[in-house]
């Protein structure tokens, strides 16, 4: 049947979709599939019912897309689509209560406060309570958006301002030293982790999709065993916020070495550059073959 590439969207990282969403509709398309792109930002997703789509396979990327709502209408429609469902994908674009959840159940993540939009805060006092430099997110973005550093009093009250243009709430992070490791999730086993290599001070937007100066090393450099507790962490954290058919976790290593959980990824970037297609390509997957596979996940 006809299959619909959900791409564009309304988020903040609506670009970035766009780009994972021609290379997701190319690749169908060269296999045969009969796909078309679907902006939902453009078209009702009832349209996918009067157009007669059987699929939809999701490539959103953050609110609105890779949140659980879109799955939530899709649900309702009728409509199998690849990926984690509605409770996931709205637990992993939550960042603190994904933190929480993982923190329950023994998973290891950075120490972290979690600031609400308008709260009084003492900057210095959280700063020597993080060990003095951390990293500020909103609690709802994805592709590094809305985040920065902060080492100084006057910059975490810069870096809270910025995260909570775009959240009502915003986490501050004890600073990780790095590496930062990716470990995609393709069914229910792990591909070989990636680490990333940034002359950024991190993984920021630009070094994502700019910046050509970012290096991927994949085999990670890690000893078989430390790939395999990577491997299983990532699994472990993937199901633990309900997560299913494929997706991507990331971690970074705090100074002691220590594997820490940052966040769970539901509809990863597909772009040319992106990670999951990279893993995929190192056990011999390609480009075509990862996105019927994961296709396929759409059927049950
Ligand atoms: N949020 C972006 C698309 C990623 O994780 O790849
Ligand atoms: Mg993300």
């Amino acid at each position: 049947g006809k299959v619909a590439v959900l791409m564009g969207g309304h988020s903040a990282e609506r670009e970035v979709s766009l780009r994972s969403g021609a290379a997701v509709l190319g690749a169908l398309q060269s296999q045969g599939v009969d796909a078309h792109a679907f902006d939902p930002s453009e078209q009702a997703l009832t349209q996918l019912v009067d157009q007669n789509f059987s699929r939809a396979f999701v490539v959103l990327h953050g609110r609105g897309g890779e949140d659980g709502t879109v799955q939530g209408a899709l649900e309702y429609l009728g409509i199998p689509y690849t990926g984690t469902g509605v409770l996931g994908c709205a637990l992993a674009m939550d960042k603190v209560r994904t933190k929480q959840i993982w923190q329950a159940q023994g998973l290891p993540v950075a120490e972290s406060v979690v600031i609400r939009r308008g709260q009084s805060i003492d900057p210095a006092g959280l700063l020597r309570q993080l060990g003095g430099k951390v990293m500020v997110k909103p609690a709802q973005e994805g592709s590094s958006i809305g985040m920065s550093s902060a080492n100084t009093p006057e910059a975490l009250t810069k870096s809270l301002q910025l995260a909570h243009e775009y959240d009502e709430e915003a986490l501050v992070e004890a600073w990780l030293a790095g590496p930062e490791y990716t470990i995609s999730i393709l069914g229910e086993r792990a591909l070989p982790s990636i680490r990333l290599q940034t002359t950024h001070e991190f993984y920021d937007y630009a070094a994502k999709y700019q910046a050509g100066d970012t290096q991927y090393h994949c085999p990670a450099g890690l000893s078989p065993l430390q790939e395999q507790a990577l491997q299983q962490l990532a699994v472990s954290a993937f199901r633990a916020v309900a997560g299913s058919g494929w997706g991507r976790i990331d971690v970074m290593c705090d100074a002691l070495g220590e594997f820490k959980l940052l966040e769970a990824n539901m509809v990863p970037g597909m772009t040319a550059k992106s990670l999951v297609p990279m893993a995929a390509r190192a056990t011999g997957l390609s480009f075509e073959q990862l996105v019927l596979e994961i296709l396929d996940f759409s059927l049950t």
